[in-house]
């Protein structure tokens, strides 16, 4: 065996690119956490080449420092922690000091930046994991990362990259993610010169209406639990549905994670809504005491732990079922009516006062609802009922539900599903 050499930093840089950059998508998503984190308010992505040519965006946040700059691209260098106490309740997207290293050792990188209240901009490129002079620029305040040939030093890697569409798409992904966490931040993407999205500042409900279309939009009820956890968003009803998992995301303090946990929590708050192979569709912010989730655990920042794994369970699934509730029997036309109209949507009350623990009683209220309306006697209690009496709803009376979905009911011709 040779003999045990230390690494160069270059090398430790490019191991490290290997699970911090992947493909353009990565870059992005570290590119725009770095923006967010500098509490930009107006974020600029240009593309070229599905992001393997060049990734740039501009942000309009707290810039760098002239003599910060270099630091920026130093390994385990970074202004967002300081302490193992800070490390344990972390508030920001970022904390590792790792990012812009790990890009700079596996692409060309170009950082211009002005930071707030500077006379001047200043830019400092970086190549292979060796830094330039940092020299004067023009830029207004804020920062802009230009990130060029992805790979162009490590040919085998680049080879596992996709066609610019695919890599795109992923790209495209990572961006609604980011917008779809802020929608008090403008977002613009284009690719190859064309602009490919756009979404200016606005409430969350018009956000995802923006970026996951009004379909959806129109579908979804509106989650909202506090406590000493707080879960907001949207779930979409039962009736809106996709073949894949493609319209679920989740943020833990707004990260964007895939959590074995809360997806449980999920698929078990549609599960009596929710029929065959299809997937739902939500939006769903949870906030928690930063103390009470570990984000360190994964190097992509994407999966979490928390403390209290149960208790957030619990709290995640009766929220979402109880913003659920009473949704089931409904039939896309039912979606289509003005129950749920405007941006802002919520269940109606009688829904959200409906536990998903009695699928039936909910299923019972809704009938007794239309019926109602319809001049038809109200139904209370389906097994006190005489489905023969004259005054008998047309549909009936509730028997059962079955499957979660469809609703046996009994009227004067016999039995209707
Ligand atoms: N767009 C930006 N605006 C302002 N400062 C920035 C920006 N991008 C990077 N920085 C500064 O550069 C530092 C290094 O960024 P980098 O992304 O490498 O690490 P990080 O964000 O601290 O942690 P992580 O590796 O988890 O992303 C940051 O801590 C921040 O101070
Ligand atoms: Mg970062």
């Amino acid at each position: 065996m040779p003999a045990i050499r230390p690494l160069s930093e270059t090398l430790i840089s490019q191991i490290a690119a290997g699970e911090v950059v992947d493909r353009p998508a990565s870059v992005l998503k570290e590119l725009l956490e770095n923006s967010l984190d500098a509490g930009a308010t107006d974020i600029g992505i240009a593309l070229a080449e599905g992001g393997i040519k060049q990734i740039r965006v501009v942000d309009n946040g707290s810039g760098i420092a002239k003599d910060d700059l270099p630091m920026a691209f130093a390994r385990h260098a970074t202004s967002k922690i300081a302490s193992l106490e800070d490390l344990e309740q972390i508030r920001s997207l970022g904390f590792r000091g790792e990012a812009l290293a790990s890009i700079a050792s596996v692409a060309r990188v170009v950082m211009a930046s002005r930071a707030t209240g500077a006379a001047h901009a200043f830019a400092l490129s970086a190549e292979a994991g060796s830094i330039g002079a940092v020299e004067p620029a023009a830029q207004p305040p804020g920062t802009a990362v230009e990130v060029d040939d992805l790979y162009y030093n490590t040919p085998a890697r680049r080879k596992f990259l996709k066609s610019d569409a695919t890599e795109f798409a992923h790209c495209e992904a990572v961006f609604t993610r980011a917008a779809l966490s802020r929608p008090d931040v403008t977002f613009t993407l284009r690719h190859n010169g064309r602009i490919a999205a756009r979404f200016a500042p606005t409430d969350p409900a018009q956000r995802v209406e923006a970026a996951l279309g009004p379909e959806f939009a129109q579908s979804m009820r509106s989650v909202e639990a506090n406590g000493v956890l707080r879960l907001s968003g949207f779930a979409g009803s039962p009736a809106y549905t996709r073949a894949s998992r493609d319209a679920q995301f989740v943020y833990v303090n707004g990260r964007f994670v895939r959590d074995k946990l809360l997806s449980h929590a999920l698929r078990e708050a549609y599960r009596d809504v929710l029929h065959g192979e299809r997937h739902p569709a939500f939006v769903l912010f949870l906030e928690i005491d930063p103390r009470g989730v570990d984000v360190n655990v994964h190097p992509a920042k994407i999966e979490i732990r928390f403390r209290d794994p149960r208790a957030v369970h619990q709290f995640v699934f009766h929220a979402v079922a109880k913003g659920l509730s009473g949704t089931a029997a409904e039939t896309p036309a039912a979606i289509a009516s003005p129950l749920v109209t405007g941006s802002s949507i919520r269940p109606r009350a009688d829904q959200a006062a409906l536990g998903l623990a009695q699928p039936v009683a909910s299923y019972t209220a809704m009938f007794a609802d239309r019926g109602s309306s319809a001049g038809a006697a109200a139904v209370k209690s389906p097994a006190r009922e005489d489905p023969d009496a004259a005054d008998a709803p047309p549909l009936g009376f509730a028997l059962a539900q079955l499957h979660g979905v469809y609703i046996l009911a009994q009227n004067q011709q016999g039995l209707i599903l």
